[in-house]
């Protein structure tokens, strides 16, 4: 049996608590919080056996071999720092970190580590999103020029402020950490193409007391590997939008529109013949949860990316994963990206 550790079990933690019980030969023994307190409240909540006051508590206590670092993006650097130092494997939220140098600090490390290591991109196991990267691998688009691509949630409208609201907590742009990381990757996973540049505009429509610092829209132009152009928006103030992603591919045979929103859909038009194929994907409304804020099965994605992390560890059977792992490399990719973009924010 695999032990498991969970670092900031009452937000996120509790999704991947919820995502491992799915799993076989996997087992959560333990998780973490701010305090003690805290930690053995979420504990009790979650039927977790031990709890401890910090992450470090948590690995000097000896008693896992694999430690999720769900933990605000600040406190994500010196809790993976002391996983790999303790010979753990480490499965990291994103953003990985909040500066470029620690996630590229951490990518080292992770690539010289005797364990294991993933992070949290779980869109790239959305159905119709796996069958749209094998499309376009496939050719189907031809060559791929330009991609639109949106992530937009409306939470930041009504919210009081938190530690997504301080650049020194959250990252030299919240609004890009936050979702702009899942967009990149998205579109790196579906194009097969990594991002080389990335250049944006920032807006703070809200600004006020409760939610000082911190972006809330980005524009962004970006450039792929091979020279596809990509304008992608992430918002967290759009009205109307729990949390929808969009990615559109313009090859020079073909348009692809994959959404995930209240239902993941899949669009395509080939120039040839002229023909449209318009795919839906499964909604499940008793899955919708306060993190994935969708109809759409969205434990299954994490669940299918941790089952990609675990199976090599818990020597399970079965065939390849339906999208590969989301690596340190790639993440710190999209900090350093992010860091880059970001740079107009930093001059006062
Ligand atoms: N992959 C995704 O789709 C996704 C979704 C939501 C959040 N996240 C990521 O997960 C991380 C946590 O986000 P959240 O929404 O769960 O936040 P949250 O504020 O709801 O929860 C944070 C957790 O960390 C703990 N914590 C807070 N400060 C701490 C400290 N100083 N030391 C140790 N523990 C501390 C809290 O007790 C809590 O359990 C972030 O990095 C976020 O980007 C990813």
């Amino acid at each position: 049996m695999i032990r498991v550790g969970v670092a900031g079990a009452s937000g996120v933690g509790a999704a991947h608590v919820a995502a491992l019980r799915r799993l076989d030969g996997v087992e959560v023994v333990a998780v973490s919080g701010s305090t003690d307190e805290s930690a053995r409240r979420v504990a009790r909540k979650l039927g977790v056996p031990a709890a401890y006051g910090s992450e470090r508590a948590l690995i000097d206590a000896g008693t896992v071999d694999v430690l999720h670092v769900c933990t605000p993006n600040d406190r994500h650097a010196p809790a993976v720092r002391a996983a790999f130092a303790a010979g753990l494997h480490v499965v990291c939220e994103k953003p990985l970190a909040t500066t470029a140098a620690d996630a590229a600090e951490l990518a080292a490390l992770a690539a010289s580590a005797p364990t294991a290591s993933a992070v949290c991109y779980h869109y790239r196991y959305s159905p119709l999103a796996v069958r749209l990267a094998g499309l376009v691998r496939s050719g189907l688009l031809g060559t791929v020029h330009s991609v639109r691509a949106s992530y937009l949630q409306n939470w930041q409208l009504g919210a009081a402020g938190s530690w997504r609201n301080d650049p020194a907590r959250s990252g030299s742009s919240r609004v890009l950490a936050d979702i702009g990381s899942h967009a990149l990757d998205l579109v790196e996973v579906l194009t097969g193409r990594p991002v080389t540049s990335l250049a944006a505009d920032f807006h703070t429509p809200r600004r006020d007391a409760l939610r000082p610092g911190t972006d809330d829209v980005a524009v962004a132009r970006a450039r792929l590997d091979g020279g596809a152009v990509v304008a992608l928006t992430a918002s967290q103030v759009s009205p109307g939008h729990l949390n929808t992603i969009a990615v559109e591919i313009d090859g020079d045979q073909g348009t692809a529109s994959w959404q995930l929103g209240d239902l993941e859909t899949l669009e395509l038009v080939r120039t040839a013949d002229a023909r449209r194929l318009r795919l839906d994907g499964h909604a499940d409304p008793h899955r919708v949860s306060r993190f994935w804020r969708t109809p759409v099965d969205a434990e299954a994605r994490v669940v299918a990316l941790l089952d990609a992390f675990y199976r090599p560890l818990t020597g399970g059977d079965g065939g390849p994963p339906a999208a590969p792992l989301p690596t340190f490399a790639d993440a710190a990719r999209h900090v350093a990206l992010i860091d880059e973009a970001a740079r107009p924010l930093l001059i006062p």
